[in-house]
């Protein structure tokens, strides 16, 4: 499938002035009509100031109300528009249009669902598998005894220690950028190898063996190969190689 959509003159839709006009090609799907997916094309008008969300937003409004695609905060905080762009997976919400716009040429960009879980319609895709591996790590405080009638006391320094895992938002683009989760969606995958570091480097927690055991079996952590994707993906600035070398250390020093 390869169409530029065109619009009943009707229902113009609004270029605001200074936009340059840029071509959206989405790759799309439709699960009840699987053999139809393919390439779509649509012009629509960007400005610099425009993230990339809003050109989506637009084509939805304006062009085609039949176009799938998650999204809700806008602000690079819910992590739910992770989607593949010119190849690369990011935040639609957090890519502006003055990143791809040269001056006096119409540009193209391309979007995909993010790969290795199963596509529903569109950019959409089924997290399931995703948050599986999330939950499989247990990625909550472990403490054994009785409840603390205080507050659990850490120094700065203990906090510093996990401080860049904490600021995932599960928005799957380092694990959906992994090849080796690509090839065997069983690997539990860098963004669950994260949220374990989290709990595992907190002075508070008890559960930091348990949750070794678990990455030290066939589908955990000496699944990755350390080709650094899933630290180029990640829309937080996590360190997120660097977090699965830790554990990786973490389980060769406690045995
Ligand atoms: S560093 Fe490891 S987890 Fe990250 S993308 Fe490469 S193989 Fe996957
Ligand atoms: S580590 Fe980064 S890329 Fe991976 S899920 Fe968390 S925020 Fe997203
Ligand atoms: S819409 Fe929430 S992170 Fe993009």
């Amino acid at each position: 499938m390869t169409a530029a959509v065109d619009t009943p003159a009707s229902v113009q839709p609004p270029v605001p002035p200074g936009s340059t006009m840029v071509t959206i090609k989405v790759y799309r799907f439709n699960p009840e009509d699987p053999d139809a997916a393919g390439w779509q094309s649509y012009r629509v008008p960007a400005l610099p100031s425009d993230r990339f969300l809003n050109l989506l937003l637009y084509i939805k409004g304006y062009l085609d109300g039949t176009l799938t695609f998650r999204r809700s905060c806008a602000h690079g905080v819910c992590g739910s528009d992770a989607m593949r762009i010119n190849g690369v997976n990011r935040l639609a919400c957090k890519m502006l249009m003055k990143d791809f716009l040269v001056e006096g040429k119409e540009i193209t960009v391309t979007v995909e669902p993010i790969r290795g879980l199963p596509v529903e319609k569109d950019l959409v895709v089924d997290m399931e598998p995703f948050f599986d591996a999330f939950r499989a790590v247990k990625p909550f405080l472990m403490t054994s005894g009785n409840e603390p009638t205080r507050e659990r006391i850490q120094s700065p320094t203990d906090r510093e220690r996990f401080d860049d895992t904490t600021k995932c938002i599960l928005c799957a683009c380092c694990t959906t950028s992994c090849p080796v989760y690509w090839m065997d969606g069983s690997y539990f995958g860098p963004a669950a190898i994260v949220n374990a570091h989290r709990f595992i480097f907190d002075s508070r927690d008890e559960g930091a063996a348990e949750r070794l055991e678990i990455l030290n079996g066939v589908d955990g952590v000496w699944r990755c190969r350390t080709t650094f994707n899933c630290t180029d993906a990640c829309p937080r600035g996590i360190q997120v190689t660097k977090a699965i070398q830790e554990v990786k250390r973490a389980l060769l020093f406690s045995r």
